[in-house]
């Protein structure tokens, strides 16, 4: 039985070096390594989310692990297929969302989706669905041409699930799609999460918080800086605001602490978390009252700065997960090479 929907071992990824970098190698061959040696587990019925900064690898890895790029290394398998060896029963189980999916422009939504529906062997009842509960019915006959940049997200969307897939792969699903809309798309997804995995890159922590359980950071150079859970980060880190004060000289913890206890000092700066609105007004108010500042903003916490809070808090045991993960892999390959040596030896 497989109780992993994803397993990663030791993904790696190459793309020819282009530009600047072909320039300055001085092999025409030269690759640059996009992702490098990516580990996880993702348990069955649990939805994950890819963080980590831009040009890190989170398009490429979901790109992969769906099938569309072919590894240069290691191993993956999606609901025990192997994502090479098996790649068409992977097909069959997955869908992928990207915003560099675009559409015949002349078809209407109703001609896309029956298009799809066809070469997918998909359920259009899926597809409406999702429309219907976004009240977009009366696009059903318009060209896709006329689509706004939201309206054709949808359509992605929807091109996804009409499939009814295992896992959606979503590459930033949420772009785009205003306010109202968003919202609705992120309790259908919600609620689709129950019957399929979610694997999303998505910067906005309201969509991470809603639909993911877990988060694994990729850093750059493509590799794996933790994988953390979004309850356990919920519960650790339960700021939801920070308010960053420039101070007219240089602020002292001493002053930190009357004001609020949850700050972290940044140079001559103080940057306090605040878990709710009324804890933040209070800061507000205790800020004003003290009166030594030049300016201060209050923003919203990013799931992003709660991960690597997180990190950093957790830097020494996730060092030696990783350090086992490593072994593993290493081991893992070691035994294949073996395999390889001896059947040529047989062979001889
Ligand atoms: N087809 C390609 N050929 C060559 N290089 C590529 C290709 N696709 C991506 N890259 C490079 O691989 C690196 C990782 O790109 P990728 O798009 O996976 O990053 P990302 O984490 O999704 O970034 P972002 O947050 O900006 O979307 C980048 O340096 C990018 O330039
Ligand atoms: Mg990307």
């Amino acid at each position: 039985m497989v109780d992993h929907i994803i397993q990663s071992d030791g993904l790696i990824k190459e793309f020819p070096m282009g530009g600047l970098f072909k320039a300055r190698s001085k092999d025409p061959f030269a690759k640059r390594r996009v992702l490098d040696g990516i580990t996880f587990d993702l348990p069955k019925g649990l939805s994950l989310a890819l963080l980590g900064p831009n040009g890190s690898g989170k398009t490429t890895l979901l790109k992969t692990l769906s099938t569309i790029y072919s590894p240069d290394g290691g191993d993956a398998q999606i609901c025990g297929y192997d994502i090479v060896d098996e790649m068409k029963e992977v097909r069959k189980l997955i869908s992928f969302v990207s915003p560099a999916m675009d559409f015949q422009k002349k078809l209407t939504l109703k001609q896309t989706l029956d298009f799809f529906v066809k070469v997918t062997n998909g359920d259009m009842a899926l597809a409406k669905d999702f429309i219907e509960e976004l009240q977009l019915d009366h696009l059903w006959n318009t060209k896709i041409e006329t689509f706004s940049e939201g309206q054709k997200a949808i359509t992605r969307l929807c091109v996804g699930l009409q499939k009814n897939p295992a896992i959606l792969f979503a590459d930033e699903p949420t772009s785009g799609i205003d306010f109202r809309r968003k919202q609705i798309v992120l309790d259908f997804l919600e609620k689709q999460g129950k019957e399929r995995t979610l694997v999303l890159v998505d910067h906005s922590p309201d969509v991470v918080d809603q639909l993911c359980d877990k988060i694994l950071l990729i850093a750059l150079g493509g590799t794996v800086q933790g994988m953390v859970d979004v309850t356990k980060l919920q519960n650790e880190f339960n700021y939801m605001y920070d308010i960053m004060v420039i101070p007219k000289d240089r602020m002292t913890e001493k002053i930190a602490e009357k004001i609020w206890h949850r700050y972290e000092m940044i140079g001559g700066m103080c940057r306090f978390f605040a878990g709710s609105r009324a804890e933040a007004t209070d800061i507000h108010d205790k800020i004003i009252e003290w009166g030594g500042f030049i300016d201060f903003k209050t923003s919203g916490i990013s799931i992003e700065d709660i991960t690597l809070m997180w990190l950093a808090k957790h830097e020494k045991e996730l060092e030696v997960k990783l350090e086992e993960e490593r072994k593993k892999v290493k081991q893992v390959e070691q035994e294949k090479l073996e395999k390889i040596t001896k059947r040529k030896r047989r062979r001889k």
